[in-house]
């Protein structure tokens, strides 16, 4: 026999016994999206490499060791998306999505792509929806788009949401710490780990996100971001927090919160859930107001957030997501050979009338049928044989109460509805 194959490591098939899970979430977030006000934006799959190297930053984690990149035919450089936020911005520049420097909403699904070491909640193909503001520097903004992901965590299901916030302020303030933060860590140089030496030089902000006791320890008495923001970035910051608290929305301040991806500035969020092991990020986000510019735009203020599905779906039971109300579902039996066009005709038009029904196309015993409709979980029966065919009726059996009745075709419908 010729070999198998398996999923390539990191990536993962939905199989049908999970896609409800998927799909729940999916309907939640098209239904809050449209009620915000956000519309769906759909981006390709690969975008030329340098968009991810400008905006999430030569230096990051992102572009520097996880990015899947390729030379095409044309020996352009290609690169699976590994995030959302860059290419979405390249087609609101592309499309004029500004609408006249009104306010543009944007929200999407999709499918990312990073090659990290694959662990619980990680995977090297993974989902995301999230939702981008484009237009106001206004902290209202900043509100909404946290109060939108915390909403819909909370729909979702997820128990406990923490929010942890912080600001990173404009890029001088980020200079002037990050000066600071260098001229602390260089005497400690010896204490860190080789991952952290190096950020030292490359991208000293990173070292802030160190999971390492050690380091933790090292960092207690380093510079505070905050204490380097100016009038500016404090008034905002305030006023994002007020926001919050006036929606009951509580957060906590975490002024190690400087997120992996180069465009941030000022306010930076994240959710967390302690029912997640060591990937605990649900949803992280942000205002980005160099990016647009960086990008080849004028100057123009956004913030968003992305969430991960699949650290969702380990966030929040089974149950929860799956669809919990008793929907109608009929399986069609075969009662003889000469009744299985009628069974065909029967399912065709229940299914057409909105009501999920099936039939056998393996051509079983009523018996084998029988078991075939226990497996789908089926509602209700509907046996058509000879003699029903004879008479222009069907029998019904409700698989919940036992009751099972004659019905004519012409009233099936109705029947299935009305009980
Ligand atoms: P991010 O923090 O890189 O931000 O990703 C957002 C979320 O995606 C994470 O909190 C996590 O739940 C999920 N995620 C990231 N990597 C993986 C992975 N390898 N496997 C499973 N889940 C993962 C961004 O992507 C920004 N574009 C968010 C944003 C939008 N900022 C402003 N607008």
């Amino acid at each position: 026999m010729a070999e198998k194959f398996n999923a390539v490591k990191g990536t993962k098939d939905i199989l049908p016994d999970d896609s409800s899970r998927w799909q729940t979430l999916e309907q939640t977030t098209h239904e809050f999206m449209n009620r915000w006000g956000y519309g769906e934006i759909r981006t390709p799959a690969f975008e030329r490499t340098e968009l991810f190297t400008r905006s999430v930053g030569e230096e990051s984690d992102i572009v520097s060791k996880q990015m899947y990149t390729f030379l095409d035919q044309s020996e352009t450089s290609i690169t699976l998306k590994p995030e959302l936020t860059a290419p979405v911005m390249r087609a609101y520049l592309e499309h004029n999505l500004d609408r006249g420097g009104a306010l543009t909403k944007l929200y999407y699904i999709d499918a990312l792509f990073r090659q990290e070491r694959p662990q619980k909640g990680r995977l090297r193909q993974f989902h995301q929806f999230g939702a981008e503001a484009v237009g106001s520097p206004y902290p209202e903004q900043d509100v909404e788009i946290i109060a939108l992901a915390f909403s819909l965590m909370e729909a979702m299901g997820v128990a406990n949401p923490l929010l942890q916030l912080n600001s990173i302020g404009s890029r001088e303030c980020r200079q002037r710490f990050r000066n600071a933060l260098v001229e602390f860590l260089a005497p400690h140089s010896g204490d860190l780990s080789e991952t952290s030496r190096q950020r030292l030089e490359t991208n000293p902000l990173r070292i802030l996100d160190t999971k390492d006791e050690g380091e933790r320890a090292i960092l207690k008495d380093a510079p505070r971001i905050l204490d380097f923001l100016d009038d500016t970035d404090r008034e905002h910051y305030e006023a994002v927090k007020v926001g919050l608290d006036t929606l009951g929305i509580s957060y906590e301040q975490n002024d190690l919160l400087v997120r992996g991806l180069d465009y941030y500035s000022q306010t930076t969020f994240e959710i967390t859930s302690d029912a997640l092991g060591a990937q605990n990020a649900l949803c992280g986000g942000g205002r980005y107001d160099d990016l647009l510019e960086e990008l080849g735009g004028k100057p123009t203020p956004a913030v968003g957030f992305a969430a991960g599905m699949e650290r969702i779906l380990l966030a929040i039971p089974e149950e929860s997501a799956a669809d919990s109300v008793e929907t109608l579902k009929v399986f069609v039996i075969t009662a003889g050979e000469k009744a299985g066009t009628a069974v065909m005709k029967t399912t065709m038009n229940l299914r057409a009338n909105g009501i999920p029904a099936d039939f056998d196309t393996l051509n079983r015993s009523v018996k084998a049928q029988m078991r075939e409709a226990n497996r789908q979980d089926a509602t209700h029966i509907v046996v058509i044989g000879e003699e029903e065919l004879a008479s222009g009726t069907c029998q019904v059996k409700d698989l919940a109460t036992g009751k099972q009745q004659s019905v004519p075709f012409k009233e099936l419908f109705k029947h299935l509805t009305s009980v």
